[in-house]
């Protein structure tokens, strides 16, 4: 079963709690919240003060996105206001394994993730450490921007690594997913569908949600 994962980046700010029970009445399991800091990404976004607010109203599974440099130093806050999973960048932090370590042991689930110019490579002896490997399918700042096929192989590949690995280990694609590649991505191995404006664009959650579970 696929998991889909709304980002809230393409949400109407001014009404997030009614957008929130919205995509979650229309049929979604996790919230994608895209943490960004104007360094690693040219884009700011939100921070651990939404993401604790977000929390006293929802069960969703919190699924924080780390496009932020040092994120060493914001584990703890994302943790204490209700995060479930905390993923980092791979370009952000020059040896990511301690920091993954300490995620959890503070009894959260952590991720990977990958730019669309990393390589697997990369990442490989980090991903049997992991909850969740996140292929980045757009160059990560914004939402809305085209889908980037040429990641598809490396989409294949890690599922390929993943399958040998005798744990649950998600496997989450972000960025310009929508109804046309759904499929194509399920296909090579994704199992958790970030979709910001193909949902938030939409003016039927519950219909865009669909069609992204039966791609
Ligand atoms: C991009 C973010 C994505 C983004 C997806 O940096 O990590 O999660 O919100 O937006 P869409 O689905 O519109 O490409
Ligand atoms: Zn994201």
């Amino acid at each position: 079963m696929v998991i889909i994962a709304p980002s809230i980046l393409s949400a109407d700010f001014t009404r997030l709690y009614d957008e929130i029970k919205a995509v979650t009445d229309a049929g979604a399991e996790w919230l994608h919240i895209d943490v960004m800091d104007g360094h690693f990404v040219p884009n700011i976004t939100i921070g651990p003060v939404v993401v604790e607010n977000i929390r006293k109203k929802t069960s969703l599974v919190l699924d924080c996105h780390l496009m932020i440099e040092h994120p060493e130093k914001y584990i703890d806050a994302f943790i204490k206001a209700g995060a479930d999973i905390i993923t980092i960048h791979s370009e952000a932090v020059l040896e990511p394994l301690d920091l993954i370590t300490q995620i959890k042991k503070l009894g959260c689930k952590v991720g990977i993730s990958i730019n669309p110019e990393t390589p697997l490579e990369k990442i490989l002896h980090i991903i049997p450490k992991v909850d969740l490997v996140l292929i980045m399918s757009v160059h990560p700042g914004f939402s809305g921007q085209k889908f980037i096929d040429d990641v598809v192989p490396k989409l294949k590949q890690a599922s390929e690594v993943i399958k040998k690995i005798k744990k649950q280990i998600y496997l989450q694609i972000d960025g310009g997913i929508n109804n046309q590649n759904a499929g194509l991505v399920k296909k090579n191995g994704a199992n958790v569908l970030v979709a910001a404006s193909f949902i938030f664009k939409n003016k039927e959650y519950h219909t865009a949600i669909n069609q992204l579970k039966e791609a």
